[in-house]
């Protein structure tokens, strides 16, 4: 569990499921104080995936633009700043200066047709 104040708690709403494209991906940010979290959320069909957005080669943020987390193809999440490329599935880093490591996940669910964090 983070200890991380700006982590949205169980439960809160994120966004509705048809918000996202499928497959698709959305960037969220939340901030208390100087705190800051940034996660994201990948969908495929009715299924949702949540990481926290923090590359673990340089732990920069990892979106190539707003919502732009996936390969051109939708295949991969793809890291913006060395070109890492992760399997959705799981996070794992399949190729780039990180290869061997995990995104952290950030749990997430579907309750009648909201997303919320689980
Ligand atoms: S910061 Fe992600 S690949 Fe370097």
């Amino acid at each position: 569990m983070s200890t991380n104040p700006a982590r949205p708690p169980f439960g809160a709403a994120l966004c509705r499921l048809d918000d996202l494209p499928s497959p698709g991906s959305k960037g969220f940010v939340f901030r208390q104080g100087d705190a800051l979290f940034a996660g994201f959320v990948l969908r495929e069909g009715n299924g949702v995936k949540g990481f926290v957005d923090h590359c673990p080669h340089a732990g920069w943020p990892m979106a190539s633009g707003p919502d732009r987390y996936l390969t051109r193809d939708k295949k991969f999440i793809l890291c913006a700043g060395h070109g890492a490329l992760f399997q959705k599935t799981d996070g794992l880093c399949v190729s780039g200066p990180c290869f061997g490591e995990h995104l952290e996940d950030w749990p997430v669910e579907v309750v009648r047709g909201v997303i919320r964090t689980g």
